[in-house]
């Protein structure tokens, strides 16, 4: 496979290397129909379409979620520390994004433009997974990142209600920072307590990836 995951310029939950892994999970389970939740910057989320576009030569779709400054769930959830305030070791990022345009990289604005070239394969949603999931439509979703509240409730709600609409068919679902997140993490006792409770196959990598896979 001749995919590298790329940062583009702008920041990115995942570094390439592990960018990489999931792109190796995705490229074994060609899915069709793509859900990220928690989409950050849109630097995953471009990967992903990249790579879907490639292997399906466009026919593909993708949905994410994200609070995308939405702050009603804030006593939920421990969010990064540069959502708040964009702040980037290098200074170019700083003067380019802060002062000259003037840009918040984890806005649906700025995420939509980061993605226009995929603008009729993809929908973006704005606001807290818990309540937004329930109002979608997500039936066709055969791979699921769940990278979005990192609570135990959060985590396991969106576990819950991904996997209920994705019963019966084959799917996949991976959920980041399983073990070694490190401003959170009850990802994994939601993730373990979901699995057990719906008698499910888990294989961890490194630590980080949780998958799920039916
Ligand atoms: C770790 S970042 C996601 C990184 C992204 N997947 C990537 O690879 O670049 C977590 C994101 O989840 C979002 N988030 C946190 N709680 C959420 C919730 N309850 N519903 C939706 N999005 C949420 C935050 O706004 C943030 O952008």
């Amino acid at each position: 496979m001749d995919f590298k995951f790329k940062k583009y310029w702008r920041k990115t939950g995942l570094n390439p290397e592990w960018g990489n892994k999931l792109i190796k999970i995705i490229n074994e389970k060609k899915p069709h129909h793509f859900l990220e939740i928690g989409v950050f910057c849109g630097v995953t989320s471009r990967n992903i379409c990249e790579f879907l576009n490639l292997i399906h030569n466009g026919n593909f779709s993708y949905t994410g979620v994200d609070l995308f400054g939405d702050e009603s769930n804030k006593n939920d959830e421990i969010k990064p520390e540069y959502i708040s305030n964009q702040k980037f070791s290098n200074p170019l990022k700083h003067f380019y994004y802060n002062l000259y345009l003037k840009e918040n990289l984890n806005s649906i604005k700025s995420v939509k433009k980061f993605l226009k070239k995929f603008e009729n394969k993809i929908s973006l949603h704005k606001g807290n997974s818990n309540k937004v999931l329930k109002s979608l439509n997500i039936e066709k979703i055969d791979f699921a990142f769940i990278d979005g509240g990192h609570s135990y409730q959060t985590t396991f709600n969106d576990l819950e209600i991904v996997h209920q609409n994705m019963k019966g068919k084959k799917g996949t679902i991976v959920c980041d920072d399983y073990e070694d997140a490190s401003y959170i993490t009850d990802v994994k006792k939601a993730v373990d307590n979901y699995v057990k409770k719906e008698n499910l196959s888990l294989q961890i990598i490194d630590g980080k990836f949780a998958v799920i896979e039916f």
